[in-house]
């Protein structure tokens, strides 16, 4: 998705804005841009379609500088990516925009701005907020007034940072639905759409509030809140916050691909994601933390918090709300969709909670109805994916409402980014502490939501169990969970006889993946995978679906992978794997060593390190992500940043 930098500083600013955009080029990007005001007072601008480095050829054949600057990675929406198309988009060489979303009604705006003599130069619906800005100054307003003016008639998401020509010392920002950050330098500041594009040169950011806008001056940050019918901008202080990552956490160190770096930091994030949630009781409910605004803050009405607009839960009131919960309705996307599927299982079988999961894109346009005790939860990598996001404000709105609109109990957020927008929206969070993920298939996110969503099962059962002390289920949960990093570490040293396999899969157009249980996701998860960054056409299927419809596909050319751990549905699944192999199908399995599958003509076994059922699906993710990530590399694509794909969708 598009990408933000900009900054007003002491010295000159494009170096950091270049450096900026390399690291927002992990969102997914196909041009590239950036503006600044020269010493001599003149607007200049330089644009490129593909990656940043075309842009610096740019630079280098006709280099600017200045002390303000907006720069941007688009992701075209509206209109190809071209030249004119990228950002920053200007108005009558006065105004300069970058704008990350989408403006839903710019079409009725360009047909007024075309009336009033405005001449448009790209297809984009972000040029129409450059020639309304422009608009508005002209009418006298100062810049903040004249961009509230201009948000004020904007309907969609939108993240902006506006610069005027004839005012090199004023920077101006505004947020509506797309994430934006203020980054707190010393003598000169910043905004970007990701922290990350900013640790170079600061560590400390204010998150800014939906509706927020801000004004950076030489003489300092000024936060303002849109009151009295948005027309009014009042100050307001905003919380700065320290980013709790090093600038080594967002690199590739020693690995040739982010993906691989991520999948190798597995057992180290998990290890983190446990640590200090786990007490010889079962997990600790301190490790939920609750927004500024939540009914389950320890002390209701003390905005100062902790770190992130966080503060302690009231355990005893969080204990309350578990024991109320009747059902779990989850909502993600792509997967993190997945991981709630697994989740499911869980919720069902230790918890003995009924749970539904929904992609959000589908559950934020239909008619629905809460039962009663619902607790509400999202997941998230990113806390900025729009369709989640959307899905959270939707109930909210609901519950705003009343009982008589369907009520939701809470809502939890599962999420790795701690100053998210999901994570500020939500009730309540779980974080997941995986670190910067950069590359765009997600792995060490995911494995570390399905810890963090079996802390939260083990949580809801512990609630409900009334003070019952010795739950064997739990203990033993308890305890595997303590052992898990050390499991995965095992599973990753079959990465060299995964990349041999990898050579059966590169030559292939179709796959097809195969799972029962809490292993039917994790079959998904695979074949997302696989098609994501290999771009070899993949499905998963519950592999007692295949006599329904899928086994017409098997012939001798169709690799199927099959995941297989030791449970109760381990003969059934064996009796499905024979079914493809009558037809000729090439067979992989990924199989407990206790499943006694033999290695022959069209079997691949690799054995996977023997786990406990209920943990299984986290251990056999990890075989299927370095099965993706080889057969990628053999495939010579861009591991990292597949084609048409974005790391954080913060559009619809
Ligand atoms: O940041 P989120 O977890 O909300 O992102 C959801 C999906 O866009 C994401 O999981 C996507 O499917 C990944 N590229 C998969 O590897």
């Amino acid at each position: 998705m598009c990408g933000i930098v900009a900054g007003l500083a002491q010295r000159d600013i494009s170096k950091i804005l270049i450096e900026g955009l390399h690291r927002l080029e992990y969102r997914g990007y196909d041009s590239a841009g950036v503006a600044v005001i020269d010493p001599a007072g003149e607007l200049r601008r330089a644009r490129a379609v593909g990656k940043v480095r075309a842009l610096e050829d740019e630079l280098r054949e006709a280099p600017l500088s200045g002390a303000i600057g907006v720069a941007h990675t688009r992701w075209a929406t509206h209109g190809r990516p071209a030249q004119h198309n990228a950002h920053p988009h200007l108005s009558s060489e006065r105004v300069a925009v970058v704008h990350n979303g989408i403006i839903e009604n710019h079409e009725a705006l360009r047909g007024e701005l075309e009336g009033a003599g405005y001449v448009f130069t790209s297809e984009t619906d972000t040029e129409v907020v450059a020639h309304l800005v422009d608009r508005e100054l002209c009418s006298g307003l100062a810049l903040p007034e004249a961009v509230n003016a201009v948000t004020a008639r904007l309907d969609g998401a939108f993240a902006l940072a506006v610069m005027e020509q004839r005012n090199p010392e004023l920077l101006v920002g505004a947020r509506q639905g797309s994430p934006l950050v203020v980054g707190v330098g010393i003598d000169e500041h910043f905004i970007a759409s990701d922290p990350l594009a900013l640790l170079p040169v600061t560590d400390r950011f204010i998150y800014l509030d939906e509706g927020d806008m801000v004004a950076i001056t030489p003489a300092g940050i000024q936060v303002l809140e849109r009151t009295g019918d948005r027309d009014e901008l009042t100050p307001v202080t905003r919380e700065v916050v320290r980013y709790e990552h090093s600038v080594e956490a967002a690199g590739k160190g020693e690995y040739r691909h982010f993906m691989m770096k991520e999948i190798m930091e597995q057992p180290r994030v998990l290890s983190r994601t446990l640590a200090e949630r786990l007490d010889p009781q079962g997990v600790r409910l301190e490790a939920f933390d609750v927004s500024r605004h939540s009914f389950l803050a320890a002390s209701a009405g003390n905005e100062s918090g902790a770190e992130g607009g966080k503060q302690g839960v009231d355990v005893a009131r969080l204990t309350q709300l578990f024991a109320d919960v009747r059902q779990v309705q989850i909502i993600a996307c792509g997967t993190s969709y997945h991981a709630g599927m697994v989740a499911r299982y869980w919720l069902e079988e230790v918890a003995g909670i009924p749970a539904q999961v929904e992609v959000a894109s589908e559950f934020r346009y239909r008619e629905r109805v809460a039962a009663p005790g619902t607790l509400f939860l999202t997941l998230s990598q990113s806390g900025e994916t729009a369709d989640t996001l959307a899905a959270l404000r939707d109930i909210q709105k609901l519950n705003r409402e009343g009982p008589q609109a369907g009520h939701y109990l809470a809502s939890l957020a599962i999420c790795n980014v701690a100053g998210s927008s999901l994570v500020r929206e939500s009730d309540l969070s779980l974080l997941t502490h995986a670190g910067p993920e950069i590359g765009v298939a997600s792995t060490k996110a995911f494995t570390t939501q399905l810890v963090a969503l079996m802390l939260t099962t083990l949580a809801l059962r512990q609630a409900k169990g009334d003070g019952q002390t010795d739950d064997l289920l739990s203990r033993q949960l308890l305890m595997r969970l303590k052992d898990l990093p050390h499991v995965i570490e095992q599973s990753l040293a079959l990465d060299g006889e995964i990349a041999q396999l990898a050579e059966k899969f590169m030559h292939r157009h179709h796959t097809l993946f195969l799972g029962r249980g809490s292993q039917y996701p994790i079959a998904m998860e695979g074949a997302l995978k696989l098609k994501e960054i290999s771009y070899i056409h993949a499905e998963a299927y519950a592999a007692g679906e295949l006599k329904h419809g899928p086994l017409a596909l098997i012939d001798e050319d169709m690799p199927v992978v099959a995941v297989a751990p030791m449970d109760d549905l381990m003969e059934k699944l064996k009796s499905n794997l024979q079914e493809v192999r009558a037809r000729g199908g090439q067979l992989f399995v990924f199989a407990d060593p206790e499943v006694s599958l033999k290695a022959g003509e069209g079997v691949h076994v690799v054995t996977v390190p023997g786990v406990c059922r209920f943990l299984a699906p986290i251990v056999y993710a990890v075989p299927l992500q370095l099965l993706s990530y080889h057969v990628a590399v053999l495939k010579g694509t861009d591991v990292d940043q597949p084609r048409n794909l974005a790391k954080s969708v913060t559009v619809e």
